[in-house]
């Protein structure tokens, strides 16, 4: 491998904003590793991290209270360049000798920043006398730092961007981070590309380079065990794991009845292939078909969370049993991606803002006793994306809408039997495929039915039918923590709807749920 692609790395220090991760994925974008830690971290530890440049995030408090959060000393004295965002800029502002005042004029959503000076920070960024950009403050500087000069105002923030040019230290009120503010991705590119003087290592081929590299240092000559689900995290594991170390690799492939139309053969396509195929994967892959195993197991049981605990212990029942046939194992690969670090850290430091709770059925049987290969570590979805594509995965596989650990086991309301599964399964499969013929199954960020066990009259045909009902659900999301109905086509439902009824026997009513998270959640159940 030519270059050491953790070598250029930027700093990303989190005061708690809900942004800060929106910040890494634009300094990725940038081509340019990073790492977001607490707000607090240590002088030492600054300095150990070696970065090119430092940015320090917003956040919801206010630097004018005691106690507040403030920047390691050592970012001032790290002798790199510096970039405040918002609460970032106002610490950066009391911390260096500015001032920093609650105003009544608090700003919020969309506001047109004027330019006054260019300085390094907007040079090649900005080329007009002002542009837009998206606020969300209450507090702001209302006097500049020895040696600072201002950049840029707003009507109500006289202070909106200033910098200390020969010390490199930049900061800016508004958020570049995000999409709102157009030029931000371009401002945060120059800073770490020019400024900060990154040359752009962080790309898949370097990434895909790096991670194989770590992965045979890791294991050696032992054999390793992967769940593959076929979801877009287990697929670029177990694709990594191939190109890694080849057959050392064996992936569990467990089909347990509740999976979507086709899935299951389509998974063993793409990791099995034919034989002779040149695309296919050099790992060993096993199908394990324990469908009448968690179909048993769930009889009987409707409370959404008994389901889920069911499911998950099922899995591992029959992960374990699977796993402990295979020889030699020392190693469990698992598809953790870095939102998933960073959350439970938040977690575990008290410093979590936002925590998913339910996820991740199905994790690790607490008695195996094999270390954790992890090769997603440190990357966001859309890089996990762009991984999997670099090492030739489908699309299909690649940009696939999330799918729960107890998949259908959550979207059957109630008791789940086969017969249900089996008409959900066909329903979804329509939706599914009139959305993709509209175009508009990536622009959504989850579509899926729901079985809903309850009889509803209907007419077909001349005859009377008195079945059960399939509720449609499609939304549109960035982080799967909110999200928002999607407007879909009148017409596009009702050929959906149209379709279901008629090419389905159990189903006599389609609805389509137009419940926002919040207060509904994405799933039924
Ligand atoms: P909710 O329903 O909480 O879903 O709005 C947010 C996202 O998480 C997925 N989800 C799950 N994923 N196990 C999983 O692995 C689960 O038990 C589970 N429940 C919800 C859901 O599909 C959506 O993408």
């Amino acid at each position: 491998m030519s270059a050491d692609i953790h070598s250029e790395r930027i700093l990303i220090l989190d005061f708690g904003a809900q942004y800060t991760q929106l910040i890494a994925r634009r300094v990725r974008e940038a081509g340019v590793y990073c790492e977001i830690r607490a707000f607090d971290l240590g002088d030492d530890d600054v300095r150990a991290f070696a970065p090119s440049g430092i940015i320090l995030s917003g956040g919801p408090e206010s630097v004018t209270q005691a106690h507040t959060p403030r920047a390691p000393n050592a970012v001032f004295t790290a002798n790199v360049p510096v970039l405040g965002i918002c609460y970032g800029m106002q610490a950066m502002a009391v911390q260096l000798g500015g001032a920093v005042s609650h105003v009544h004029e608090q700003e919020f959503g969309h506001a047109l920043v004027n330019l006054l000076a260019h300085g390094a920070l907007f040079t090649d960024v900005i080329d007009g006398e002002s542009f837009d950009a998206w606020m969300s403050h209450g507090d702001q500087v209302t006097a500049l730092p020895p040696g600072f000069h201002l950049l840029a105002s707003t009507a109500s923030a006289p202070i909106a961007a200033m910098a200390h040019e020969t010390r490199q230290l930049y900061a800016v009120q508004f958020h570049p981070e995000v999409t709102h503010t157009a030029c931000g991705a371009t401002l945060l590119k120059h800073f770490v590309r020019d400024i900060c003087r990154c040359q752009g290592l962080w790309t898949p081929a370097h990434i895909v380079a790096d991670a194989v590299a770590r992965i045979r240092a890791q294991v050696g000559k032992d054999n390793v065990v992967l769940g593959l689900s076929g979801g877009v995290d287990s697929s670029v594991v177990a694709a990594l794991l191939a190109h890694a170390i080849g057959e050392q690799v064996t992936a569990i492939f467990v089909d347990n009845g509740l999976l979507r139309l086709g899935e299951s053969d389509e998974v063993m396509k793409v990791f099995a292939g034919e034989a002779g195929n040149a695309n296919t994967l050099p790992l060993r892959l096993q199908r394990v078909d324990a469908q009448d195993e968690f179909l048993d197991a769930l009889a009987g049981v409707s409370d959404p969370e008994a389901k889920r605990k069911v499911i998950g212990s099922t899995f591992i029942d029959v992960f374990d049993r699977e796993a402990n046939k295979i020889p030699g194992v020392r190693w469990l690969a698992q598809g953790t991606i870095y939102p998933d670090v960073v959350e439970s850290a938040a977690t575990r430091q008290g410093k979590a803002h936002v925590i998913k709770s339910h996820h991740n059925v199905g994790g690790l049987p607490a008695n195996m006793k094999l270390g954790l290969v992890e090769p997603l570590r440190e990357l966001f979805k859309d890089e996990v994306r762009a991984v999997g594509l670099e090492l030739g995965l489908p699309e299909s596989v690649v940009y696939r809408h999330p799918f729960p650990g107890p998949g259908l086991g959550v979207r059957i309301l109630g008791e789940v039997k086969r017969e249900y599964a089996d008409v959900l399964r066909r329903a979804d499969a329509i939706f599914i495929e009139e959305l993709r013929a509209a175009d508009l199954y990536l622009a959504v960020g989850q579509a899926f039915a729901v079985y809903l066990p309850v009889r509803s009259v209907g007419v077909v045909g001349d005859a009377r039918r008195y079945e059960h009902v399939i509720a449609l659900r499609c939304v549109e999301t960035t982080d799967f923590m909110t999200a928002d109905w999607s407007q879909l086509p009148y017409e596009l439902l009702g050929r959906v709807a149209r379709r279901i009824v008629n090419e389905i026997a159990g189903v006599s009513r389609v609805v389509y749920d137009i419940t926002s998270k919040p207060p509904g959640t994405i799933e039924w159940e």
